[in-house]
């Protein structure tokens, strides 16, 4: 007997049909209902909720895929399985593309009937879970502006917990757009120094002087232009928290200067001769992978030893895909409101699905764009105008205009992802041969599969 029993509903013309999957449904401890059309199908749902829908395609007057488009618009949490002949394999393809969550093709076997009908209904249960599962987490650990509840992002919440009451380092490490920036301010407001000030410093903003004159401030006519004494972000943190965002980006000579004062809690304002002492916690973040800036030479590493007291990865969007719908749902609501769409704005399956897909090199500060732009664009109940764009397939995008809403970054990134998963594969996964087919050194190939995070799964599956 399976494990999760339901409620289903058979839509097919063919009496046959209907009856031999009564049978093997019950057999399997369901609940079954059949209708021979539509309408009829429709009719039964109105009156009674069902958990799935297994319907065939081509019927006498509407068809299973109308039949899709209504359940994806009034039952968007039913799931949908359509059946086709040997025949009509397109009619399947197309199903999938309208959002169905599986398909059969006719003669089914009872096994195979059973896989499916399990597979469709943990989904179901998968969801459903989610969202109970998401009140539990955001009940549990209160936050309210960080979305996500899966496994990853929990340890993330952990590990804030643990380390905000203590005023050790942290370095946060993690792809671009994933909330670092977040995650920082919410070790500050947990922590007891919430009371005092959070600062924030994007150490890639600034040229060499200006940073540390930014971080440490300066005396009156320290330089031309210092007309009068400045207190530096160190000071001004003074009892509270300091983000050094960016801090791969920092010259070899502000690394000594950060490193002396990391080590000694003092340092002097520039032109000044005074040293000052501070009680600021520091919490560095980057997008870079700074081990291997280190491999490379590129960063000190006592530095980096010194600044990674405790650190946090945060994972990339593609790596915990499960927080997708919430971040969608979220952002829906928080832009609908903004922007006076409808407050009840829905997502369409075959939509979310879609987004479900996208492997997100821009993180969440990319799906939070996308949906911005569709929500503006919705002017009915349901979200439209979602435009993800297209991988660059193989060759050099060369003059071409960036899609819409992709910034040259993301553009960049992603044709890199693309170059090097096709190295790779062609390489059959030996690095040392796809550096050399790609004219780059094995470490350099090193340190952009690491800051891509392309993983195995990568190469065999896409
Ligand atoms: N888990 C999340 N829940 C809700 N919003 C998020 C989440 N992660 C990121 N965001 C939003 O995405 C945007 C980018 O986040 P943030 O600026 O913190 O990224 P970052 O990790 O600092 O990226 P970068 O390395 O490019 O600076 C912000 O608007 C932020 O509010
Ligand atoms: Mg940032």
């Amino acid at each position: 007997m399976s494990e999760l029993v339901a409620r289903i509903l058979v839509v097919d013309d063919d009496k046959a049909v209907r009856a031999a999957l009564r049978v093997n449904l019950r057999k399997a401890g369901h609940e079954v209902q059949l209708a021979q059309s539509v309408d009829e199908a429709l009719r039964m749902i109105s009156e009674r909720p069902v958990d799935l829908v297994l319907t065939d395609v081509a019927m006498p007057g509407r068809t299973g895929l109308e039949l899709l488009a209504e359940l994806r618009r009034r039952w968007p949490t039913v799931r949908v399985v359509v059946m086709t002949g040997y025949g009509s394999v397109e009619d399947a393809v197309g199903a999938m593309k309208s959002g169905a969550d599986d398909y059969i093709i006719k003669p089914v076997s009872r096994n195979e009937l059973l896989v499916i009908v399990d597979k469709a209904l943990a989904e179901k249960a998968l969801l459903a879970e989610l969202v109970q599962l998401r009140q539990q987490v955001q009940d549990q650990y209160g936050y309210k502006e960080i979305i996500g509840c899966t496994a990853e992002m929990v340890e993330v919440y952990e590990l804030i917990e643990t380390v905000a009451d203590t005023s050790a380092l942290v370095l946060l490490q993690g792809p671009t757009g994933t909330g670092k920036e977040l995650i920082s301010s919410a070790i500050h407001y947990r922590s007891d120094r919430r009371g005092a000030a959070f600062v924030r410093v994007n150490c890639a903003a600034l040229p060499e002087g200006l940073l540390e004159s930014e971080l440490f401030g300066h005396e009156k006519g320290a330089f031309t232009g210092a007309v009068r004494q400045h207190r530096g972000k160190f000071e001004q943190a003074d009892g509270g928290t300091l983000m050094l965002d960016e801090i791969g980006e920092i010259t070899a000579t502000t690394q000594v200067k950060l490193l002396r004062v990391l080590e000694s809690g003092e340092f002097t304002r520039v032109g000044g001769s005074e040293p000052i002492k501070v009680d600021t916690r520091v919490i560095a973040a980057t997008n870079r992978d700074l081990l291997s800036e280190v491999r490379e030479g590129r960063f000190r590493e006592d530095l980096y030893y010194r600044l990674n007291v405790f650190n946090i990865q945060v994972p990339p969007l593609k790596d915990r895909r499960d927080d997708v719908p919430l971040l969608v749902d979220h952002f829906v609501k928080r832009f609908a409101e903004r922007h006076g769409r409808s407050p009840e704005l829905s997502v369409p399956a075959a939509t979310m699905q879609r987004l479900l897909n996208y492997h997100w090199p821009g993180n969440v500060r990319e799906l939070q764009h996308v949906v911005e732009r569709a929500v503006i664009l919705s002017k009915g109940a349901e979200l439209t105008g979602v435009k993800l764009p297209e991988a660059p397939q193989g060759r050099p995008p060369g003059a071409e205009v960036l899609p819409d809403g992709m910034t040259l970054q993301a553009a960049l990134l992603e044709y890199e992802r693309r170059v090097l998963i096709e190295a790779l594969k062609a390489a059959d996964g030996v690095q040392a041969q796809a550096a050399r087919d790609l004219g780059i050194s094995r470490s350099n190939l090193n340190y952009r599969i690491n800051r891509l995070r392309i993983q195995i799964k990568d190469i065999v599956y896409e």
